[in-house]
């Protein structure tokens, strides 16, 4: 039975490693059935907006997307595209793991997951200046919220995610020794729902500094970790840096009604064109994506493959070797055979 998904092919690499991640996901026996819509710059080329009713449409009837980066025009007054589809689609959870891939890094054997609220605290903030004797600018002010729905159906999300992934801890991260307001709900709240999972998943709360602090002395100690926004776009950056960066950092933005799929990276200009974009950050992507519509022995398989490519000796420049998205696709393909 083949399941209706949106896919975004993207701006700069997005093209490139879209291909090499269709191929291969024609190749596993993937039941999903394209629906290509554009979005970004190449849409803006198309149709002058950068997100338009056709693409929203068609990720309205599927609820389920696959996109590449898409390049925010510096200036000319968009919004970004990235922050409207996750609020259009209440995207509320941004989910985020990391695990070593490449042995004989700095880091080994790291496997975390960390849970990002995507909807409020200081990304959904009213800014703006105040003015003090002649400067208009004097003062900058930024009012961010959390509500407690939020906050609960978040850690909720986490905890639920750690049961049918067999995790067994979640880390609450917050500051509510100063944020006390801001944070603080989110701690009580999760809290609450913590006592929900008593017995089946364990819980702690680490204070966001310590929690980036420990990351980087003993990053073992986490299994899964629920944060809010702004700390959460931090720490999943740090904890990607511990398994080889960007290359490899997959992420998924899930709702009830829908859920996005994405690469962690941009679009990278710099290298766009040149065929030696690493694919596997969006591989890795579409195996959260198979998880997502219940085909896990699929992303079981992709992963496994992505284990023995890379345990063959294959890498793409970014990790220090010569090999093009070309070369990495055809060496997957072989694995996957
Ligand atoms: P970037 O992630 O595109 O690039 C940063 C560096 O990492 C560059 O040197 C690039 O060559 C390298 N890199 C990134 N992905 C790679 C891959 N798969 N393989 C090999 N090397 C890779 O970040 P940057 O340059 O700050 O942003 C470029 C554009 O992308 C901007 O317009 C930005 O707004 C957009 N962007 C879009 C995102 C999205 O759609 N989710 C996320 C982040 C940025
Ligand atoms: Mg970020």
């Amino acid at each position: 039975d083949k399941i209706p998904a949106t896919l975004i092919p993207g701006d700069g690499i997005g093209p490139e490693i879209v291909e090499s991640v269709v191929e291969i996901l024609d190749s596993l026996g993937a039941p999903f059935e394209w629906d290509r819509q554009l979005a970004g710059l190449a849409a803006v080329g198309d149709s002058g907006d950068p997100l338009p009713l056709a693409t929203l449409d068609s990720i309205r009837r599927t609820g389920l997307a696959l996109k590449g980066p898409l390049t925010t025009p510096v200036g000319g007054g968009f919004k970004s595209i990235n922050v409207t589809l996750r609020k259009e689609f209440e995207l509320y959870a941004n989910l985020r793991p990391a695990r070593t891939l490449i042995p004989g890094g700095r880091f080994e054997a790291i496997d975390i997951v960390l849970v990002r609220e995507n909807l409020e605290g200081f990304y959904a903030a009213m800014e703006h200046y105040m003015p003090l004797g002649h400067d208009p600018r004097a003062i900058a002010m930024s009012t961010g919220f959390n509500t407690r729905t939020e906050c609960r159906r978040i850690v909720e999300y986490a905890f639920d995610y750690a049961v049918k992934n067999g995790r067994k801890k979640v880390t609450i991260v917050h500051k509510a020794n100063i944020l006390k307001a801001l944070t603080g709900l989110f701690l009580e709240e999760g809290r609450k729902v913590a006592k929900e999972y008593e017995g089946r998943v364990e819980m702690n709360d680490r204070i966001v500094d310590a929690c980036a602090m420990q990351l980087v002395l003993d990053p073992w100690q986490y299994d899964v970790i629920v944060t809010t926004n702004l700390f959460g776009d931090i720490l999943s950056d740090l904890i990607a840096g511990l398994v080889g960066g960007l290359g490899m950092a997959p992420g998924a933005n899930i709702g009830t009604d829908a859920a996005i799929f994405e690469a962690v990276h941009g679009s990278a200009p710099d290298i766009a064109g040149k065929g030696v974009a690493n694919p596997l950050a969006m591989l890795l992507s579409t195996g959260l994506m198979l998880q997502h519509v219940g085909r896990a022995d699929l992303a079981d398989r992709l992963t496994a493959g992505i284990d023995r490519m890379l345990a063959a000796g294959l890498r793409t420049r970014d990790l220090g070797g010569t090999a093009g998205t070309r070369d990495l696709t055809d060496a997957l393909l072989q694995q996957l055979r």
